[in-house]
C-alpha cells in the first residue's frame, strides 16, 4: 500500500493520488464512494455521505484537477450536488448533466449559484425545460440512451480534455461499459449498509476470466482506502 503524507495537503501535487490527472493531457476518470458492502446510497437515494473528511476531499481533489464533471439526471434529483470544489484549493469544473428526457429538477441550487457553466446533454428530440439556464447539447439518442463517447466527443469540440464521471450507478455504469473511461477511483468507507444502490451494474458475464481485473494501486485516505484502478490495465 502507498503511503500518503499525514496531511494531504489543501493544493493538488502530482505525488497525490489525483496528481496523475495534473500531469495528463486528457483523461476519463470515474469514481464512486462505496461501502465495504459495494453500496453507493440506501434504497431510498440517502448517500450523503458515505466517505470520511479525507476520503471527500480526494474527490474534491479530483474535481479541482479537472475541467468538466459529469453527473446523471439521477443524481442531481436525488442529491442537489454542487459539484465544485470546497474541501480543497482549485477552481471549480464544468458541470455537465446528463438528462436525455429533459426531467432535471429545475429547482437545483447548480442552476442559480453561478459557480461554474451548467451544461445539459440531452437527446436530440427533447425540447429541454432548462433553456436559457444552462447550455444545453443536443445529442443523437437511441431509446434515449446516448453513447458515452459521443458525450466524451461533445466534451472535447468544446475544450474539456480532463473530465470526470462522478456518478451515479447507471451513468458510470454506461461509461464503463461503453470502454471510455481510463481510470475508476473507488473509495471504500469501512461502513456495512446491508442492502442499497449497488455501485455498478455493467453487463453480466457468464465466465470469471471475462471479469476486469485491473491494475490497482491502493491509497489509505483516513479510514477509508481508495482503490485507483487502470482500466487501460484491465
Ligand atoms: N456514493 C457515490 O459516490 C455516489 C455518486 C453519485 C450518485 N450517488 C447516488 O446514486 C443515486 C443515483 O444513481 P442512479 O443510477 O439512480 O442515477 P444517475 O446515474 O445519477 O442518473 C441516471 C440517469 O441519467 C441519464 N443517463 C445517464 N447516462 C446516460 C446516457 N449515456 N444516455 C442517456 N441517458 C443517460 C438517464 O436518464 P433518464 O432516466 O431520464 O433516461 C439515467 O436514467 C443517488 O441516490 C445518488 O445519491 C452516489
Amino acid at each position: 500500500m502507498t503511503t500518503l503524507p499525514e496531511n494531504i495537503p489543501f493544493t493538488i501535487s502530482t505525488s497525490d493520488p489525483a496528481g496523475s490527472i495534473l500531469a495528463s493531457d486528457r483523461i476519463v476518470i470515474g469514481q464512486l464512494g462505496q461501502t465495504l458492502d459495494g453500496c453507493i446510497a440506501t434504497p431510498t437515494g440517502d448517500s450523503k455521505y458515505i466517505n470520511s473528511d479525507c476520503g471527500l476531499r480526494h474527490l474534491h481533489q479530483i474535481r479541482s484537477a479537472v475541467e468538466a464533471v459529469i453527473i446523471g439526471v439521477g443524481s442531481v434529483n436525488a442529491d442537489n450536488p454542487k459539484l465544485n470544489v470546497r474541501l480543497c484549493d482549485g477552481l471549480n469544473p464544468a458541470r455537465v448533466i446528463i438528462d436525455p428526457r429533459g426531467r432535471v429538477d429545475l429547482t437545483a441550487s447548480l442552476f442559480k449559484d453561478g459557480l461554474s457553466d451548467v451544461i445539459i446533454m440531452t437527446s436530440c428530440q427533447v425540447d429541454h425545460p432548462a433553456t436559457g439556464m444552462a447550455e444545453i447539447i443536443h445529442l443523437p439518442a437511441q431509446d434515449y440512451h446516448i453513447e458515452p463517447s459521443v458525450i466524451i466527443a461533445a466534451l472535447h469540440d468544446r475544450g474539456f480534455y480532463k473530465i470526470l464521471v462522478e456518478g451515479g450507478n447507471q451513468t458510470l455504469s454506461n461509461f464503463m461499459d461503453a470502454g471510455v473511461l481510463d481510470r475508476l477511483h473507488l473509495i471504500v468507507a469501512p461502513v456495512i449498509m446491508g442492502g442499497g444502490l449497488s455501485g455498478l451494474n455493467l453487463s453480466p458475464i457468464d465466465k470469471l476470466d471475462e471479469a476486469l481485473r485491473p491494475e490497482v494501486t491502493l491509497y489509505p485516505l483516513g479510514r477509508d482506502i481508495l482503490f485507483d484502478c487502470n482500466l487501460a490495465k484491465a
